[in-house]
């Protein structure tokens, strides 16, 4: 661990330093669901499900999840409330298409009301994406872009497992396309889950390597969503606290698994990095990120991990105003430096991060070729997360980024 980044800092900014190409709108907007949060909140979910008219709740979790014990608390807590729950558990990490339809069907046979997530954002997805084809037929796919959700859904609870993916306060769903391999985005208010549970306690049994992951992924959400030209004052301030607390408490909950304070920490970056990112977008980390997850069926926030700093150095070139803040909420010391070279340190300061977390340096140890680079980039610019980059990104642009990150 790095001095520079165990320092606290005073992240926010007496004035907001200015979004770089003006989006030009003079106001945004701001989703979120009803949040319950803390130790032991998990305690709370059926009745979460029970004011949401709950009489058969259809739970979607994984093996993993069953095995640390949670959906056995859970299926308690739910009985507690008189509530007789459907499980279902056939799905792989980056949801596919076809595992969606397989839920669809049992969902729909179950006779359930209300789609409650138990685990990490792969459950999560596919959760929102039972609930979105449940209320509005054909696959999945069909939904793929912003606001494509026109029918009411089956209400949601979701009890994220891990501090990272946001997708539990989220108007995103990632879905695999195993056809065109590449990872399909869902946006829109449709998506917005109706109760998140967060309860710290179950990221006690993550393994590390998603622990790292995971944790690479918030932050990846924090920056990209501060530097997003959809940013705006209520999604800066979970930004840059989401910042603050990964750089803080990250690294300790892989040294000391049982702290409760850097697990509560983290789960809370996790969930303000959501706020911000679902209301401010992503970026060209994302978009490419997601190219790269559906070539290769690889862990999200290690790929993110790797393209972020590479990302910092491309945008910086023409904001590099706006990564000062950031480089201070990553407890980064850049008094007096000019705004280039602070967000120089902040690159320098992921990089090392996630090598520390165990990243691999570059794509190429991920199994990524020279020769995919031209098809990631064309696919990278169809992505909805690559329309709020602060820079213009053309298809040259992106491959020298892949090239770069290779
Ligand atoms: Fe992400």
């Amino acid at each position: 661990m790095t001095a520079a980044l165990g320092a606290s800092a005073n992240v926010v900014s007496p004035v907001r330093p200015p979004v770089p190409r003006s989006a030009g709108r003079p106001f945004t907007k701001y989703l979120v669901p009803e949040v319950v949060f803390g130790w032991g909140a998990l305690s709370e979910a059926g009745f979460a499900a029970r004011r949401l008219g709950a009489q058969r709740p259809f739970v979607v979790t994984d093996a993993g999840v069953i095995e640390a014990g949670w959906w056995a608390e859970l299926a308690g807590h739910l009985a507690e409330v008189e509530l007789c729950p459907t499980v279902w558990q056939e799905l792989t990490p980056n949801p596919k298409e076809h595992e969606v339809a397989a839920g669809v069907r049992r969902y729909l046979e179950s006779g359930c009301d209300v789609i409650i997530g138990l685990g990490g954002g792969s459950v999560i997805d596919a959760a929102k994406a039972i609930a979105v084809v449940a209320g509005n037929g054909g696959r999945i796919l069909d939904y793929e872009g912003v606001d494509k959700v026109t029918a009411a859904i089956p209400p949601t609870v979701m009890c994220p497992s891990t501090a990272g993916t946001g997708a539990d306060v989220s108007q995103f769903a990632v879905i695999t396309d195993t056809t065109r391999r590449l990872k399909a985005t869902l946006i829109g208010r449709a998506l917005v889950p109706d109760i998140s549970v967060t309860d710290p306690r179950l990221l006690t049994t993550m393994p590390d390597d998603l622990a790292a992951a995971t944790g690479l992924d918030a932050l990846t959400h924090g920056i990209e969503a501060y530097v997003s030209l959809a940013a705006g004052p209520l999604t800066d301030v979970h930004a840059l606290h989401a910042i603050e607390l990964i750089c803080r408490s990250l690294r300790r909950t892989l040294t000391h698994p049982d702290d409760v304070a850097a697990r509560t920490a983290m789960a809370q970056a996790s969930l303000e990095a959501g706020l911000a990112f679902t209301n401010a977008i992503l970026g060209a980390t994302h978009a490419m990120s997601h190219q790269v997850g559906g070539l290769l069926d690889l862990p999200h926030g290690v790929v993110n991990g790797v393209l972020l700093p590479h990302v910092i150095r491309f945008n910086a070139r023409s904001s590099p105003g706006r990564f000062v803040p950031v480089a201070r909420a990553m407890g980064l010391d850049v008094t007096g430096l000019p705004d280039d070279v602070a967000a120089g340190r902040a690159a320098e300061a992921v990089a090392r991060l996630a090598a520390d977390l165990g990243c691999p340096s570059g794509l190429a140890e991920l199994g990524v070729r020279d020769a995919d680079i031209d098809t990631l980039a064309a696919t990278t610019l169809g992505d909805a997360c690559l329309s709020t980059n602060p820079r213009d990104a053309g298809h040259a642009d992106v491959a020298a980024l892949f090239r770069a990150a290779l």
